[in-house]
């Protein structure tokens, strides 16, 4: 297929299956939206199954062009929950987790044990014996006291941990810097300058630990290609580096995620089909040069693969106009189910649902409805809408659900999975009865009129 007739959905802001219908109603999978809302609520979070197919189809034609064994792993802290991973199996994609819940989610789903990467920069007791216990199970290790520990599990359990070790190539893409990870004051992953201690030890203790090979990740949102390539001949010379002064090969590559989506006009982030065609030439012409045997490449995207077929719906109450002339209209959800405007000023694009023609030259901001000041999802909105209508926040799949919270006691959205005219239920709306149910009130207050 030529590079032309594949659709990238990080590059455009709206998911894949998305038009405007007769009655000027944003439409997604043909599903008007409007209705969703009517029968499921709002704030409503809503999934275009299309957009993550297309974005896995994307990264498999780049990868297409690297000769040695490739897989693509989704980052499972973009969005997860049980349909994500059956999506991931029918995709067979593998997948990165970070915490016991996520991994306990992939294995209730059946992700197959060896396409699981234990990420993490704390990883419990708990999570590693798992990982351990699976043994096809891959654990990116971040640094030494875990790597210890991981050999006593493993000394302990007589069997061998599959390891990666994360590293931290100095590399820093051009981002906000709450999502840089790759640079040697990251809390994440091992400095150059310590590698060659982790390398001895494993080579001391090769009964238990078996190395696989190298991971980094640089950070998050990245716009540009050039940091992925600079990190890829960091790897580069460090594989050569460990063979010729450790004798331990490179076998797995994992070159972290990273690339950016649209947000709004102004971001203009490579395709995912260029990203991973620049990640294959760039990691097959590092080894070849260095000569070294090509690794089995991974790539590790979460952002890109989600982030666009997410579409949160919340409904306009009430409108304010402020000092400054400013209008502002309060929707029904806000910080809770997207932290990511308050936590680093991230910008989005927003839409009438119900009118998507509508314009307007206006200040409008869009805030939402609990009790911080930074609660604001987009400040300058360009349309203009009253009480009832419903508002359409683009790209909100990748970090929304997975960083929501219950602030002011609020349950968080369902969210629907959309494909061919079909909604399925794939997150029950939190109710105020499923938090009151967790609370326990102490026998002495219990007394208490
Ligand atoms: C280790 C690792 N891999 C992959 C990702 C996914 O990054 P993105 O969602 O930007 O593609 C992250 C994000 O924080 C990460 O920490």
């Amino acid at each position: 297929m030529g590079s032309h007739l594949i659709k990238s959905p990080n590059t455009r802001i709206w998911p894949h299956s998305a038009t405007i219908n007769k009655l000027d109603h944003l439409e997604i999978a043909g599903l008007d939206v409007c209705d969703l809302a009517k029968k499921y609520g709002t704030p409503l979070w809503l999934m275009d199954y299309a957009s993550i197919f297309q974005a896995n189809e994307a990264c498999k034609r780049g990868l297409e062009h690297y000769p040695g064994e490739k897989t693509i792993l989704y980052a499972g802290k973009a969005f997860l929950c049980l349909a994500m991973c059956k999506i991931i199996n029918q995709l067979d994609m593998g997948l990165d987790v970070v915490s016991l819940g996520e991994f306990k989610t992939a294995l209730q789903a059946n992700v197959k044990t060896q396409n699981i990467f234990l990420h993490g920069n704390n990883k419990s007791l708990k999570e590693l014996e798992l990982a351990i216990e699976l043994e096809q199970c891959k654990i990116v290790v971040d640094n030494m006291s875990e790597l210890t520990l991981a050999l006593s599990i493993s000394k302990s359990k007589q069997k061998k941990a599959r390891i990666l070790l994360r590293i931290k190539p100095g590399i820093e893409p051009d981002t906000h810097d709450h999502i840089k990870t790759g640079q040697e004051t990251s809390k994440f992953g091992i400095g150059l300058n310590e590698i060659n201690e982790y390398l001895s030890f494993i080579n001391a203790n090769d009964e238990n630990l078996d190395f696989l090979g190298f991971h980094a990740h640089i950070g998050s949102q990245a716009l540009e290609l050039d940091v992925f390539e600079d990190s890829i001949k960091v790897l580069g010379d460090l594989s050569l580096k460990t063979q010729s002064v450790h004798g331990l090969k490179t076998r797995l590559l994992d070159v972290g995620g990273g690339l950016g989506i649209t947000y709004i006009e102004q971001d203009k982030p490579p395709g995912l089909y260029e990203w991973s065609l620049t990640i294959a030439r760039s990691v097959q012409e590092t080894y070849q040069k260095l000569g070294l045997d090509l690794p089995h490449l991974m790539i590790e995207p979460g952002r890109s693969i989600v982030g666009t077929a997410g579409v949160t719906i919340y409904e306009v109450g009430h409108v304010k106009r402020l000092a400054n002339n400013s209008l502002c209209l309060a929707v029904d959800g806000g910080m809770a189910d997207n932290p990511r405007p308050s936590t680093y000023d991230a910008k989005y694009t927003a839409k009438i649902a119900n009118a998507m023609s509508s314009e307007s030259a206006e200040k409008v901001s869009i805030v939402g409805k609990y009790c911080e000041s930074g609660d604001i999802i987009v400040k300058d909105a360009g349309i203009e809408a009253g009480t009832g209508d419903l508002i359409a926040v683009f790209g909100t799949g990748a970090y929304n659900y997975s960083m929501s919270s219950n602030y002011n006691r609020t349950g968080r959205p369902a969210c629907l999975l959309l494909k061919d005219g079909q909604a399925d239920l794939i997150l029950e709306r939190e109710t105020i009865d499923d938090l009151i149910r967790q609370d326990r009130v102490p026998a002495w207050l219990a007394r208490e009129r």
